[in-house]
């Protein structure tokens, strides 16, 4: 099918039945579909004031009469070239984009405001007001395939960057965790809250007294004379304070001294008839003593106080032997053997049977088949009296143990050293 356009839009279009008297004078396809010829006979000179040329349109329909419009001229063509070149390397290039940066990167390039597409735009000066419109139709469709192309290589390069990141970071569950260095308890903290638990079921509330002592409250009114031969073997570390020679002041020996604290307290509730008292008194003593496997400068305690009125040695030899059991299980055979302590008469150390040999005799309990586990014994009088209890009407019973102690006869640890050593290979087995 042959049509006409001509130069002067107000000329009637021709139609032309036979394409073989026309020459070609410009090959530009527009929509692959046209292809300008111009009457052979007429050469390229106006007719009449008026040059007419012929196309020959290929497509499948034609298109709507006006919309070519013109013959094209230098400018057009040229720009209607760049035009296809700029969409032809655009798509190009995009298509081995991968990644949104490179894709950000070629938006800017290709469609962003200085490129050279929307610089096209910017000739539009140039043009004639026929031309304009074939440009303007051209670089839209343009722009418009670019962005179309733009936005579809950009769900592509989302849906390979997620697949690819699925992929990667993919998770093993059957992978072994990280295990997490979790802290613990030191053992002596936890033998000590073991103790005070079963003391609490007992019903023993925990008491807690100084450790810093006067020599007054850690000796003296526990019956030990200034001079007393037992308190060599409680030597402890004195605080220097001028005028205090009678009365110095030291890091408590042992956790007995609470007894005086705890009974005054409780006097002071009521004087005229003190409440009785059950207590468990919990925390570190010193003592000024050479470091040995056997003996250190520091160490736990628990003293347990029990106070009222017809209290007797049966409710000692009760509770303690209940505590035994809760601690060391309810077979565990125990027996009390006369001792000396200037706070307690009569005085007891209790032991259970070994636990390493059954009784047999073994080396920890050094073949005797028993254990010390603690000191024992009825409150003495005066002791009673220096915490504000009337001993005629009041008794009471108190002992104390080591936590400590407990753990190494128990573990088999063979150096009370290991405790404040702080070495994780000891301290990570409890
Ligand atoms: N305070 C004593 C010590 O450290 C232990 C002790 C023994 C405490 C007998 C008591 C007791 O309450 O009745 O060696």
């Amino acid at each position: 099918m042959i049509f006409s356009s001509s130069l002067n839009r107000n000329l009637d279009v021709t139609r032309e039945a036979d394409v073989s008297q026309h020459r070609v004078i410009a090959s530009y396809k527009r929509r692959e579909q046209l292809t300008w010829v111009v009457p052979r006979e007429s050469s390229s000179r106006p007719i009449c004031g008026r040059e007419v040329f012929v196309c020959k349109y290929v497509g499948a329909s034609l298109p709507a009469q006006g919309e070519i419009t013109s013959p094209l001229h230098k400018t057009e063509v040229r720009m209607l070239d760049k035009l296809k070149e700029i969409e032809k390397t655009a798509l190009e290039s995009l298509r081995s984009i991968t990644d949104q940066a490179a894709l950000d990167a070629w938006r800017v390039a290709n469609v962003g405001r200085s490129s050279p597409l929307m610089m096209l735009f910017a000739e539009f000066g140039k043009l004639s007001k026929d031309e304009r419109p074939v440009v303007g139709v051209a670089a839209n469709r343009v722009k418009v395939s670019l962005e179309s192309a733009l936005a579809e290589r950009a769900e592509t390069v989302k849906n390979a960057v997620l697949a690819k990141s699925l992929e990667e970071e993919k998770l093993d569950v059957t992978l072994p965790g990280r295990t997490k260095h979790i802290g613990r308890l030191h053992p002596s903290t936890q033998q000590l809250r073991r103790v005070l638990d079963i003391l609490a079921e007992m019903g023993f509330q925990v008491y807690t007294s100084p450790e810093v002592e006067t020599d007054e409250i850690n000796f003296q009114m526990l019956n030990f004379a200034p001079h007393h031969p037992a308190r060599e073997m409680q030597d402890s570390f004195y605080i220097e304070a001028e005028g205090r020679e009678d009365n110095p002041i030291l890091m408590r020996t042992h956790t007995s001294p609470g007894q005086i604290r705890a009974m005054r307290e409780a006097v002071a509730t009521n004087p005229q008839n003190p409440p009785s008292i059950r207590i468990a008194l919990p925390g570190m003593c010193y003592r000024y003593e050479q470091i040995t496997a056997r003996s250190e400068i520091q160490f736990n305690q628990v003293e347990g106080l029990a106070v009222g009125k017809n209290i007797t040695f049966a409710d000692l030899k009760g509770t303690l032997i209940d505590f035994a059991r809760r601690m060391f299980g309810q077979n565990v055979r125990t027996r009390f053997r006369a001792s000396y302590f200037p706070f307690t008469e009569p005085s007891a150390e209790m032991d259970v049977e070994c636990f390493v040999c059954g009784g047999k005799g073994c080396q920890v309990c050094k073949n005797s088949g028993w254990l010390e586990i603690l000191g024992c014994g009825m409150v003495h009088p005066v002791v009673l009296q220096n915490g504000g209890y009337n001993p005629k009407i009041y008794s009471g019973f108190a002992w104390g143990m080591g936590p400590e102690r407990q753990l190494m006869l128990r573990n088999k640890i063979n150096d009370i050293r290991y405790f404040w050593g702080n070495d994780v290979r000891f301290l990570e087995q409890f």
